[in-house]
Order: structure tokens, then sequence, then C-alpha cells
């Protein structure tokens, strides 16, 4: 139902035009038609073509977002003088957003038209109005972002779970390395928190992490579990096992940014390792940091040729292989995390 001619009195009652003067609540008063919607009545629809903006008179709106997964994204809720569509003052574009009437709602509506006749007949008015709206914008491109990260937090929270299922999988295959995924990924992210790594970076290098062996799925399980030395072919079964990770892992675009980390861990720092013999720098530093937690844990756990090695052993292989295995820069990082203590006992509940 549309009605012309709101009174400027009525205008007056909204905070939205406090502090105008008279002749200018006229102005809006000639342009603004009054508009009345029932409960759950759509106001304005998302993607629909935007060209008037809207002053809640009396009543309230929900305002809410189709995200692309179909799910409906809450975005705010506006009551008596509270507005909404006001991009369409700004952009010709769809509108970004659909708007419902909560309660038997009163609404007022200029159009795009209106406020251009406003923009020139009373630009002071315009202008506040315009100071309103985009302090609004601001408010509103907060929450959608606000919102975009938590969608994007619970997506990471998804990928980390799904990979871990099927990292726990591949472990199930051989007793000896149960837990070593887990306990390199614990010590790798450690590191690279405290070398000042951005959240981004930590969090590339705890997927990496979980993921560093998943080559070896392609290992067959006689010599994944055999118990003695191996013989030169199996041997090179096992060097393959980083860039069949890769090969894995590039199938999987979401998985691209780890694959230094997959690649890269058995390079050394001497540029004696594989399979691309990289040294120095020139190791991705995920894989400089995978590869000490890495060894690491493999010291300090059983496996099928030689029992485990005591910790301060293993502290010590670290140091020594300083500058030749590994990155002196990633060992003083390691060291000075164990030091701290807090590890040890993650590593042992982890178990
Ligand atoms: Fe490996």
């Amino acid at each position: 139902m549309t009605r012309p001619n709101p009174s400027a009195i009525a205008l007056r009652k909204l905070d939205f035009f406090a502090g105008m003067p008279d002749e200018h609540l006229r102005l809006v008063a000639q342009v603004a038609r009054l508009r009345r919607f029932r409960p759950g009545q759509v106001v304005i629809e998302e993607n629909s073509p935007a060209d008037t903006f809207f002053i809640i008179r009396s009543g309230g709106v929900r305002i809410s977002k189709r995200l692309e997964t179909g799910e409906e994204m809450f975005l705010a809720e506006e009551g008596r003088g509270g507005f909404f569509g006001e991009m369409a003052l700004l952009d010709e574009g769809p509108r970004s957003a659909t708007a419902r009437a909560l309660e038997p709602t009163s609404l007022l509506e200029i159009s795009r038209n209106d406020f251009k006749v406003l923009l020139d007949q009373a630009p002071l008015l315009a202008y506040a109005m315009m100071r309103v709206l985009s302090t609004r914008l601001r408010g509103t491109g907060a929450l959608m972002v606000a919102e975009l990260q938590r969608k994007n937090r619970e997506l990471a929270e998804a990928y980390r779970d799904t990979i871990t299922a099927v990292v726990n999988t591949l472990e199930a295959r051989d007793s000896y390395t149960r837990g070593h995924t887990g306990r390199v990924t614990l010590i790798a992210k450690a590191i690279a928190a405290h070398m000042g790594l951005t959240d981004e970076d930590l969090y590339i290098i705890e997927i990496g992490a979980l993921l560093h062996d998943v080559g070896k799925i392609g290992v067959t399980d006689a010599i994944l579990r055999k118990p003695g030395p191996l013989d030169s072919k199996e041997y090179e079964e096992i060097l393959e096992h980083p860039a069949k990770g890769r090969n894995i892992l590039s199938s999987i675009g979401y998985l691209e940014k780890m694959i230094p980390c997959v690649l890269h861990h058995h390079e050394r720092y001497d540029g004696s390792g594989y399979p691309e013999r990289l040294a120095g720098a020139d190791i991705p530093l995920p894989g400089r940091i995978i590869s000490v937690a890495d060894a690491f844990d493999a010291m300090t756990s059983d496996r099928p040729y030689r029992s485990s090695m005591p910790v301060r052993r293993a502290l010590a292989e670290l140091r020594r292989g300083a500058g030749r295995q590994f990155d002196p820069k990633v060992v003083r990082a390691f060291l000075s995390v164990w030091r701290k203590g807090r590890l040890a006992g993650q590593l042992k509940r982890g178990q």
C-alpha cells in the first residue's frame, strides 16, 4: 500500500531526522512515500534492481543475505528510526540483501531520483543523510568481513579435521609410526610460532606437517613394515615419497600452498638431501622446519630397526647436525622452545 506525504512533524520524531531544520523536513516529506508491510512480507529482495531506500517509521525489519552455500546469513535487525537499502543511493547494482518486515511495519521510501532532488535543493540535508549512511555502510562492511572470517575459520577447521582423519588412517598401517605425524605437527608449529611466522604460514605448516609423509600411501606395506635394513631398490622407493606427496597435493587446489612442506622435508641444509638437493635458504622454510621436527621425533621414538634415543642425546644430535643436515636458525628455535618445557608435556598428552 503506498500513500504520499508523511508530515514533517512525523519525520521530526525519527532519530534519522533529528536536528534537521523544518524546511529540510518539508522537502523530505514532499519526496518520501509512506508504505506499509505485513509481518513476514518482503520489502526488498536480494538481487532485485535497487532504486530506493527506506527509513522505518514504525515496526521493524530483519536483513539477511544468502550465502553461496544456500545458507541464509543474518545481518541486522532495524527498528523505528533505522534505515536500509541505502546502497541504492550510491550504486545502481542489484540489492545485496533481503529485508522482511518483522511486525506490521510502516516505512518511508525515498528513491534515488528523489534523493537527487534533495541533493539539488537542500545539499546540506543530503550531505547530512550521506554522512549517516556512510557510517552505517562502514558498520555493515565490518559485519560482513567478521562473518566471512568466521566462515573461513570453520572451513579451515573442517579441512584440518578431514586431513587428520585421513592421516590417522594412513598411520594405522604401521604401528611404529603411530602418533608420529601428530607430534611432528605439534613440534613444527611450535618452532614456526617461536620464529614469529604469520598466522597464515602457521596454518600452512600445520597442514603441511600433517601431510608431510602422505606420499607413503604409494609405498608398499612390505617396505614400510620391514624390520631389517632396506635393500637399494626398497630404499629408492622410500626416497620417492616426497615427490609422490607433491603429486597428490597438486591435484587439490586448496593444498597447493602446502607442497613445499611435503616436497622438501628431506632436503639437507648442506645440499645432500632429497629430492632436489636444495641447500641453505633455497630450501623453503616450512621444509627446513618440518625436517627438524621430523628428525627429533624419529630419534625419540622406537622404530622397527632400533629403539628410541634419550631426549638429551637427540638434542645433541640436532646441535651436531646444525649447518649440515639442519638450518641452524631452526635448530636454535627448537632448542629454545624445548627449554621452555611446555612442548614435552604436549607431546606426551598427544601420544
Ligand atoms: Fe618423510
